[in-house]
């Protein structure tokens, strides 16, 4: 039994993709969100930049007494997640090897694609981890950084993002992928848009889902589970414009956001 909170960062408002599925999964659970508005998008800087800002939203939560560090942002999970693994004595989970994992159980054709930012897929995290997992797998990475403005705008159901996603992604049905890697966290708001243009035989795959299925199971064989069940508290952090996450984090939370708080973060 620990009744500390769960830490979950992300570069900006999209992770609340990912604490809505930890909310469902682990109802009980405490939970402090970070999200690096000042600094968004990670998925554009270099590696360097964003081990340095993993480490400062890591630092943050830990100084907020955490049980457990979820690297929500797949950017980082992708870039930084061995370098925080090293550095902090809790468990740190982020988001790559659960959708990774998903996919590759998920695929009838060995066929998956993976969209996500432009240093995710540069990164190859997911094309490798997939790899493990099917060694015959063919994966194809697509960057699609227009995705994630046009998410923050409201955009999701217009014909900006059909053509957008028609754009990017019609190189996945010419290669015959049968399932698709969400490697975003804003994505899953997309998820009606993008299936328009994949077709129905492509399933979608949210990481969010089995990342907070891991964390259960982490918490659980660690005995980190907070047995109460009482009604859960949770408190949401920013580095920069607070009515931001309280205005447009709705849509990704489905729930309202209070106990939100601005912080300085660049000297962590
Ligand atoms: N949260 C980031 C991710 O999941 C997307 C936004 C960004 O580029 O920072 O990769």
């Amino acid at each position: 039994m620990d009744d500390r909170p769960i830490g979950i960062f992300d570069s900006g408002v999209g992770g609340l993709t990912v604490m809505r599925e930890v909310i469902e999964q682990l109802p009980y659970e405490d939970i402090i969100y970070l999200g690096d508005t000042a600094r968004i998008p990670y998925g554009s800087k270099s590696e360097q930049t964003i081990k340095k800002y993993a480490q400062q939203c890591s630092r943050f939560l830990k100084s907020k007494n955490v049980k457990t560090i979820v690297v929500a942002c797949n950017t980082a999970s992708s870039i930084a997640l061995e370098d925080l693994k090293d550095n902090f004595d809790i468990p740190v989970i982020g988001v790559i090897e659960p959708g990774a994992r998903s996919a590759s159980k998920a695929t009838s054709n060995g066929k998956i694609g993976v969209i996500g930012t432009t240093a995710t897929i540069n990164s190859n995290a997911y094309q490798n981890k997939i790899m493990e997992f099917l060694h015959s797998a063919e994966v194809i990475g697509i960057p699609c950084p227009l995705f994630v403005p046009i998410v923050e705008e409201g955009w999701e159901y217009s014909q900006v993002a059909e053509l957008t996603a028609e754009k990017y992604l019609t190189e996945l049905t010419e290669h015959q992928v049968d399932s698709l890697v969400l490697g975003c966290t804003h994505y899953p708001i997309l998820r009606y848009t993008i299936k328009k243009v994949v077709g129905p035989n492509v399933k979608l795959i949210n990481p969010a889902f089995e990342t907070a299925k891991d964390l259960k199971s982490l918490l659980k064989e660690k005995n980190l589970l907070n047995e109460f069940k009482g009604n859960p508290k949770y408190e949401y952090y920013v580095s920069d414009a607070p009515e931001k996450l309280r205005r447009i984090g709705g849509n990704f939370l489905k729930k309202e956001i209070d106990n939100l708080y601005k912080i300085a973060i660049d000297n962590l």
